[in-house]
């Protein structure tokens, strides 16, 4: 079980669609307005991000000028798209070229199921928030329902592509055998529908947090165990709700509530609470002059009188937990104990 799982991660879409900013705000710290002094990607930016200590992230944030796209799709191609667990497509919602921005994605997407056939696939419509608020449902779904046109015009390119060269390699190879994620040629029967899922996401606001925890929380290995032990907790110190931050994203990677806190009718707290935190320990290491990666995190209580109180403190080396009770100083101190 300790066994370090590494995981590919690609980090694609078109130049300024905001892929390096969100990598930053996420994973090294920066505040959203930081992310005005990046410069285009050159190349690709790889980056190793550890996860609860036995998941890596291999992070390739591949800039996204067209002359390195069209490397990648050529040059590099096996490079890139072979082995890779999932991909994260940006598309900016206000680019003017959204046709050729697709069909830069038909190409993206033929080569990662030429490539990498099990790969997870999460598209982030990002910029949401240059669309005006009466508007931005409308456009997310006109986008979404592009995209999805898109992503089965790319399976379906593939599999004209093997029907045509299969006919003689299905003769003699035996398509029981495949490797899991491996690239098979001549299985012209296979399918080969993407998996896709879709977020609408800006950096200035918890939207990018949700997306995220949503992409980590499908790579972190042995998640069954965690929930079925934070349940455990959970009903030891008669909480309402404990979540488990990662320490360095504050991305929610486990979380458990009670029957009580199932009703809290503001589902979007989770990401709301990464957002909280994560300018919190910016707050704190500001005061204190330390440099941005410096772990500088003070414990972190709320106390809402009558209705309830929380308290977000370090756990293992990785996480931080936070602790949601029922209103009571006893129940409190001892859940903190
Ligand atoms: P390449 O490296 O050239 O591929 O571009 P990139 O996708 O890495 O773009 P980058 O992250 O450098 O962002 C480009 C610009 O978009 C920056 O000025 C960001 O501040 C801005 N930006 C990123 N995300 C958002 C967002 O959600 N909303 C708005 N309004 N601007 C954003
Ligand atoms: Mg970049």
């Amino acid at each position: 079980l300790k066994k370090i799982k590494k995981q590919k991660v690609l980090l694609m879409g078109k130049s300024g669609s905001g892929k390096s900013s969100m990598r930053s705000i996420i994973f090294s710290n920066y505040v959203a307005k930081d992310t005005r002094r990046l410069g285009a990607t050159i190349d690709i930016d790889l980056s190793h991000v550890k996860f609860l200590g036995n998941l890596t992230l291999n992070l390739w944030d591949c800039g996204g000028q067209e002359a390195f796209m069209e490397n990648y799709l050529s040059q590099q191609r096996s490079h890139v798209f072979s082995n890779v667990g999932v991909l994260i497509y940006v598309f900016d919602i206000k680019s003017g070229e959204w046709e050729r921005d697709l069909g830069t994605y038909v190409n993206i997407i033929s080569a990662l199921v030429q490539y990498s056939r099990e790969a997870q696939v999460f598209i982030l419509i990002h910029k949401m928030d240059l669309v005006a608020r009466n508007h931005r449902e409308a456009d997310y779904e006109a986008a979404v329902a592009a995209v999805r046109r898109k992503t089965a015009e790319a399976c379906a390119i593939v599999r004209r592509l093997r029907n045509d060269s299969g006919a003689a390699t299905k003769l003699s190879s035996s398509s029981s055998q495949q490797p899991p994620g491996g690239s098979s040629s001549g299985a012209g029967d296979l399918d080969l529908d993407v998996d896709v899922q879709f977020f609408a996401t800006s950096i200035w606001d918890q939207s990018l947090y949700k997306a995220w925890a949503s992409i980590i929380h499908d790579l972190v290995p042995n998640l069954p165990i965690i929930e079925t032990q934070l349940a455990s907790l959970g009903q030891a110190v008669d909480a309402d709700e404990i979540l488990l931050f990662e320490r360095t994203s504050f991305l929610v990677v486990s979380k458990w509530t009670s029957q009580e806190g199932d009703s809290n009718p503001y589902g979007d707290r989770f990401e709301r609470m990464s957002n909280i935190l994560k300018a919190w320990k910016h707050t704190c290491s500001s005061f204190t002059g330390t440099p941005r990666n410096a772990e500088q995190f003070s414990d972190f209580e709320y106390r809402m009188g009558t209705s309830f109180s929380m308290f977000v403190t370090k756990f293992t080396t990785n996480t931080f937990i936070l602790v949601c009770l029922p209103p009571g100083e006893a129940r409190f101190n001892s859940a903190k104990l």
